[in-house]
Parts: structure tokens; C-alpha cells; sequence
């Protein structure tokens, strides 16, 4: 989604290496368009591009020399890709210049209240630039906070005023942004990312929270415009390794990690585990509602059956764009756990913000102990899986696979008197992920690259995982993908199986395999293509992929680093870059 930097600095600087500079760090958040804009010779100038932060780069042949900038990339959701689309936008009298991160969803009634108005985008934020222009206010902060209260959505807000040339005004509502400040610069970025090696303290604005950033000083606001005082907080430099060290991406990079996340995890949560769940508190909860997007959605799936399995709580995983338009009660004795690895996806924060209003206790499992998920519920649990870069989740899956085991056995444990050493099966998985092989994967990838259509089947945590396996296959492939419990095949998938097709076949579970054999069969006979994914010996005229045998329930994570690599290697036989798939975005901050 959109990222926004900006920068003040005491020497004047090469703005446009500066802005770039930072501005790549957020890369890894998808975009379409960029631009950057500055304050030069006493007039605010901009430069947009359709594209790449580098075709960016490559068009801007001066260099400008600044104390002040800011810039932006953009991920389209009002207009086309575009360079009048793209920010920063500036108002027509050349004073304000903004860029913003979120939606206006009120952005054509404001437009109604602006008369004699040149647009020059399609977007919702170009109003803010106009509005700021027409506020009537004593003060340049006040102008932004009346902005501000008028709009409806999400936002985070950077402006800058001609006439302020050492000043940045900065605003947020339910989109993130944060504010370093340094001995030399001040810098507001989207992700603390951009603040490795520049600094080790910043400043987070809560909602509906204001900021006038300058040298010498950072001065907070509410939205009443009372000053209000704030704390720094310290930059977690562990998750900050942005290098590639030898991979060619990232993506791989971070399945190749998920072994040393697992040690964190293991050092994370080798003393003082999960104390706050004690059996008294277990006692009184009814249901456990996991809730979470996308890949997070699918971990939540799994762990539901973690619970029920090891605790018998009725468990469910909601997707979270649903629950929060659904029906469903939502009840104070019921236990709510939210999974996101950026903790700044939208539809899972608005649920957050349901369930707080009907007083369930909130859980959080999540990657970025900073993010406004970890920051809003009750208590948190880091999922240690380091900073991941590629659109697609690989080493955060594992990751939210482990906490939700360990939390499941931790219940277990509380609940039944026992002392459960559910770290040992956790130290298991590690050294296996560690002796992970993907030879067996080169060939299947080719297989696969040449089908129409690719089916992942299995039965109870195997069809879970199946869901997320089609999920990374058809997202960095573009291989049209599906997810089927086995025993749903005759009841329609069959119809679709001919020799296009590749049905991947996940069995992991000792007592289904018969079945699931058969459903393989099944396939077969019909010419589809069959590749086994298990740990049992199958028959050999089967393709496998071979699954170390840790028995526990934790091998659907050595499933998952198998898959994702299929999917990874899919992709460079297909010449897609895995890392950035197209109309995909990594962090999704807008509904
Ligand atoms: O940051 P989150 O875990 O909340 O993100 C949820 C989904 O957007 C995310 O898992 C998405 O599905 C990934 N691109 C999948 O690889």
C-alpha cells in the first residue's frame, strides 16, 4: 500500500537522494506511481512518475538541493496508475503540498463545498491540498486539524507550507506513520524502516493525533488542538535487516529463514510463557474466534484446530472483511485473537475495534510489536519472524503456526493440571526446517509452470493448509489456483480434471490417508497429473514431495516451507519476480 517519507535537515541536502533514498526502503509495500516534492528557490516543486521509484529516479536528471521534502508511493485505488495521479498533490495557490496514505471516503462532498476548484488527478487526496488552501484559521496547525476533522476514511497526512520551509505537518488516523527525530534531520516514514542507521529514538501519533515537525522541536496536538506531550519510544534494531545477503530475493531469503525464526521463537518464549492465560481465566472462556486476511487467515484456520484438538474450546478463524459486516455475537466471555504480521491491515484492525467495543479480552499475534494491532489489544504475542519484505508471507506463516501450537498446548497444560513440554516438538520442527532439502521441488515447478490449473486437496488441517498453499501459488505464479477438501471432489472438482490440470496432494495425517489416496486415485484416472506431499510411503507411480516425519501437528509448517518454495520456483520459471506481484500490495492499510 501507499508509503509516505519525509524529511527536514539542517544542511541543505541532495533532496531528491535523500527522498529516494528513504522512499525505497518502503518498496517492499507495492506501489504503481512515486513522486517527490520539495521546497527550491522559495517555490514547492514536484516530480511524479508512473511506475518504479528507479523510472523515478532515472527521469529526474538535475539535482536539488533542499532542507525540506517529501514523497510517496502509491498503491491505486481512486484513478489509474498515472502520473497526475500520483502524490504529492499541491493546492492551487502553490502553498501546501501533501501526501497521504489511506481513503477520503467523503472526498466528493468535500469537492462539492470547494467552488472554482481545478482538479489535476482523479484521486480522493488531491482535496486535502485545496482544502487547506480555503481554511480560514489563526494558525497553520489549526488549519491542518480542521482539515482533518472534515474528512472522512483513513489517513496519514504529511504536508508542507511554502512559507514554512523547516516544517512539516503530520496527522493520522487508523493508517500508520511515525516521526524519528535525529541530531541533523527529522524524518517521517510509514514504517520505522526508514529510520535504520539514522537514528534509534521516534515518535507513533495515535488516531486523530497531530504533529508539527521542526529542527529544533516536535510539538503534538490532539484533535481538539490542545498540545499534548508524548514519548519516544526505541527502535528494535533485531528486525532490521533489509540485505538480501546472497539470495536473489526475498522471498526466498525468507523461506531459507525460517529455521532461525524458529530459534527466536524458542528464545522468545523459553521463560515466562503465556503467564497472563492461567486456568482460571481459561475456565471462564466459552469460544475462541481467531481472526485474520489473507495467509494470517489461514494460520488462524489452523489454530482453531490447535484448540479444539488439544483444549476442546470451540474454536473458529473469521476472515476478518466478513466478520466485521457480519451478525455474529460478539460476547465478552469469548477469547479473540487477532493475526496479522504487519498489524496494520484494515479490515482486521476495524474488527479489533468491534470486539473492543463489546468488551471481549484481545489477543494479538503479530510481527511488528510497534504496529497499531500490538498497540490496541490486551495483550500481545510476537511471532520473532524478523522483518519480512516479499508481498508474499512465507517465514511469518511458520512463525504464526508455532505461537498458535504453543499457545494451544499452554491452554492444555492450564486446563488439565499437566506440564506439557510442547518446546521440545518446537525444537523438532527447527532442526528439521533446518535439514530441509527442495531438489524434489525443481522438477514439479517445472510440471506445474506448464498447467492451466493447479488444485492443492487434503483433509482437516491438510485442506487448511491447502488453502494457503494455492493462496502463495497462484499469487506469485499467476497460475490459476484452488484449494479442495478431498472428500468435496466428487461433489463437483472432478468435472474440471483433465490432463491441464495438477492436483497436489496433501496427507499428513496418518488415519485419513487411506482416503485421501483414493481421492488421489480418483484424479489419476480421470489423466490429471498427481503429486503427493506427505511423510508416508504412497504408491510409486505418484510424484512425491517428501515431508520429514516430526510427528507432531507442527509438520503443516514443513508443508508450508515445501509449498511456498514450489511456489517461489514457479515463479522464476515463469520469470515473475516473486517479490512484487503484480496488483498486490504487502501491508493492506485501506478496506
Ligand atoms: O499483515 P497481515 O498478516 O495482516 O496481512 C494479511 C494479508 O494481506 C496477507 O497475509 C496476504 O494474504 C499475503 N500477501 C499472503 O502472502
Amino acid at each position: 500500500m501507499c508509503g509516505i517519507v519525509g524529511i527536514i535537515s539542517k544542511e541543505e541536502v541532495n533532496i531528491k537522494d535523500s527522498l529516494l533514498g528513504l522512499l525505497k526502503r518502503l518498496e517492499y509495500r507495492g506501489y504503481d506511481s512515486a513522486g517527490i516534492g520539495f521546497i527550491n528557490n522559495n517555490k514547492i516543486q514536484l516530480i511524479k512518475k508512473k511506475g518504479s521509484i528507479d523510472d523515478l529516479a532515472c527521469s529526474i536528471k538535475n539535482n536539488y538541493f533542499s532542507h525540506i521534502g517529501l514523497a510517496h508511493t502509491r498503491w491505486a485505488t481512486h484513478g489509474k496508475p498515472s502520473s497526475n495521479n500520483a502524490h504529492p498533490f499541491i493546492s492551487q495557490n502553490k502553498k501546501w503540498a501533501i501526501v497521504h496514505n489511506g481513503i477520503v471516503e467523503n472526498y466528493l462532498e468535500l469537492k462539492k463545498e470547494l467552488k472554482n476548484t481545478r482538479y489535476l488527478s482523479q484521486t480522493d487526496s488531491e482535496v486535502i491540498a485545496h482544502l487547506l488552501e480555503k481554511q480560514k484559521a489563526s494558525s497553520d496547525i489549526e488549519k491542518v486539524i480542521n482539515v482533518c476533522n472534515k474528512l472522512k476514511g483513513s489517513f496519514a497526512l504529511l504536508g508542507m507550507l511554502v512559507d514554512k520551509p523547516n516544517t512539516l505537518f503530520i496527522a493520522k488516523r487508523k493508517s500508520p506513520i511515525y516521526i524519528m527525530e535525529g541530531n541533523l534531520e527529522v524524518i517521517v516514514a510509514s514504517d520505522t524502516i526508514c529510520f535504520e542507521g539514522k537514528g534509534s529514538k521516534y515518535y507513533t501519533l495515535n488516531d486523530d493525533e497531530f504533529c508539527v515537525a521542526s529542527l529544533d522541536k516536535l510539538t503534538f496536538y490532539d484533535k481538539a488542538g490542545h498540545q499534548i506531550s508524548k514519548h519516544a519510544q526505541v527502535l528494535d534494531n533485531l528486525s532490521y535487516s533489509l540485505s538480501k545477503n546472497e539470495y536473489k530475493h526475498y522471498m526466498l531469503k525468507e523461506i531459507m529463514e525460517e529455521s532461525d525464526v524458529v530459534s527466536n521463537i524458542i528464545k522468545e518464549y523459553s521463560k515466562n510463557r503465556f503467564t497472563e492465560f492461567n486456568k482460571k481465566f481459561l475456565e471462564k472462556v466459552d469460544n475462541i474466534v481467531i481472526i485474520g486476511c489473507g495467509t494470517a487467515y489461514h494460520a488462524g484456520l489452523i489454530g482453531a484446530r490447535f484448540f479444539e484438538k488439544h483444549v476442546n474450546i470451540d474454536s473458529t478463524c473469521e476472515i476478518a472483511s466478513e466478520f466485521r459486516y457480519s451478525d455474529k455475537k460478539i460476547k465478552p466471555s469469548n477469547l479473540y485473537i487477532f493475526i496479522s504480521q504487519s498489524g496494520e491491515t484494515a479490515d482486521t484492525l476495524a474488527c479489533l475495534e468491534l470486539v473492543k467495543r463489546f468488551g471481549g479480552l484481545c489477543v494479538g499475534i503479530t510481527n511488528v510489536m510497534h504496529s497499531t494491532l500490538a498497540k490496541n489489544v490486551d495483550i500481545c504475542l510476537n511471532v520473532c519472524a524478523g522483518i519480512e519484505v516479499a508481498v508474499a508471507s512465507t517465514k511469518a506463516y511458520i512463525a504464526q503456526l508455532v505461537v498458535l501450537y504453543m499457545l494451544s498446548r499452554h491452554f492444555e497444560g492450564q486446563l488439565r493440571n499437566l506440564q506439557i513440554d510442547y518446546m521440545k516438538d518446537v525444537e523438532k520442527l527447527r532442526l528439521s526446517l533446518q535439514k530441509t532439502t527442495f531438489t524434489d521441488i525443481d522438477e514439479i515447478a517445472s510440471l506445474i509452470s506448464k498447467k492451466q490449473s493447479v488444485t492443492f486437496i487434503g483433509r482437516d488441517i491438510d485442506y487448511s493448509s491447502s488453502l494457503e498453499a494455492s493462496l502463495k501459488l497462484k499469487e506469485v505464479s499467476y497460475i490459476s489456483s484452488f484449494a479442495c477438501p478431498s472428500g468435496e471432489l466428487k461433489h463437483g472438482y472432478l468435472a474440471q480434471v483433465d490432463s491441464n490440470v495438477c492436483v497436489i496432494v496433501l496427507a499428513t495425517n496418518q488415519k485419513l490417508l487411506d482416503k485421501t489416496l483414493n481421492n488421489a486415485s480418483e484424479v489419476e484416472a480421470r489423466g490429471g497429473k498427481v503429486v503427493i506431499c506427505s511423510p508416508f510411503k504412497t504408491q510409486d507411480k505418484f510424484i512425491k514431495i517428501e515431508i520429514q516425519d516430526i510427528d507432531s501437528d507442527l509438520i503443516c509448517c514443513l508443508v508450508a516451507s515445501k509449498l511456498q518454495y514450489l511456489a517461489y520456483k514457479t515463479s522464476i520459471i515463469k520469470n515473475i519476480n516473486p517479490d512484487k506481484p503484480r496488483n498486490l500490495a504487502k501491508s493492506v492499510t485501506v478496506e
